[in-house]
């Protein structure tokens, strides 16, 4: 609604969940992920290098194809991710000390490869994820360490030429309220800019925390110093996780937490899609991740739903 194109929920795919814990839930979940509900997905995992391309010049799409496909079976809007990251790649690539000249052709073979599998049905693709540190500097990933900034020109560069219809993004966390680390993501939206290349929005992850979320007023900063520069920006893996146990106290903050940042982007001309990281907090990989916090999605394992649908529901 509003400005927004979509609200959308990620999700892993059948042949990833059956490997999960929950499979008598299966029908339900399904029942909402595919019917109606949200507008937009895109795959947890199935895209990502360890998947898509498990050997160097072996690519395998099993994985990625499966929710690209209902995406597109159901008429919702696909959000591609991730085509460079430093984390889940394939250990072929970490485990190799490659030159420059290897490591550029490591780069374009798999952007050519995954981003022209799915050429014309990506929104918009996740073309860089995580570059940055907290402080705005590079990430040291084995990209950055073997080529500098050059890898991140080559991936757009590339990407373009591979899904000329796709937007493509940067994406990372923590580029919610104003900070170094977002002023290092507009630092890349112009780098990529004066190579003469495309680079089309950023996408802010929004792995939020509700018992210290930022305001609506810093989220609404964050999202037009992107908007300023001509970008569109995205909510991208929108979750906002609490000290578990799920109280109606740390309920209610995760409430008006997820109306804050849902209202931000509703409010902002070229914030134009939301997606939350899966709907069920079964699913979510909150609790994996962060010890002692979780229930980080709408949908309690019971499928009744959390406060905070309503206020996202009173943000649009
Ligand atoms: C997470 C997935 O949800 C997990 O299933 C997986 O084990 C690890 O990755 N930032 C990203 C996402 O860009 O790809 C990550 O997804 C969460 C953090």
């Amino acid at each position: 609604r509003a400005g927004l194109k979509y609200f959308g929920a990620a999700t892993d795919s059948p042949g990833q969940r059956e490997r999960a814990p929950y499979p008598e839930s299966y029908a339900q979940y399904d029942e909402i992920m595919w019917s109606g509900e949200f507008g937009q997905t895109t795959p947890t995992n199935g895209q990502k290098w360890l998947f898509t391309e498990p050997k160097q010049g072996q690519f395998n799409f099993t994985e990625g194809n499966i929710v690209t496909s209902l995406a597109r079976e159901n008429g919702m809007y696909l959000r591609c991710h991730a085509l460079v990251w430093h984390n889940q790649l394939a250990p072929w690539v970490e485990s190799t000390q490659w030159t420059p000249e290897q490591l550029r052709k490591v780069i374009v073979d798999h952007i050519t490869n995954v981003a022209g599998q799915y050429k014309g049905q990506c929104y918009a693709w996740d073309v860089l994820n995580e570059a940055l540190n907290e402080d705005g500097t590079y990430r040291e990933s084995l990209f950055y360490k073997v080529l500098g900034e050059e890898y991140i020109t080559l991936a757009y560069e590339t990407a373009a030429k591979a899904d000329p219809t796709a937007k493509l993004y940067y994406n990372d966390y923590n580029l919610e309220s104003p900070s170094a680390k977002t002023e290092g993501a507009q630092r890349i939206v112009k780098l990529v800019r004066d190579a003469g290349l495309r680079i089309d929005g950023v996408g802010l992850q929004a792995h939020l925390v509700a018992e210290s979320h930022p305001t609506l007023d810093e989220h609404i900063a964050a999202i037009k110093g992107f908007t300023k520069l001509g970008v569109e920006v995205a909510l991208t893996e929108l979750d906002i996780r609490l000290q578990t146990p799920a109280t109606a106290e740390n309920l209610e903050l995760q409430k008006q937490a997820y109306k804050n940042v849902v209202g931000a982007c509703v409010q902002v001309c070229g914030c134009i899609g939301v997606t939350i990281w899966d709907f069920y907090d079964p699913f979510s990989w909150v609790p994996a991740v962060f010890p002692g916090e979780g229930a980080a999605a709408l949908w309690f394992e019971d499928f009744s739903k959390h406060p905070a649908y309503d206020g996202i529901v009173e943000a649009l």
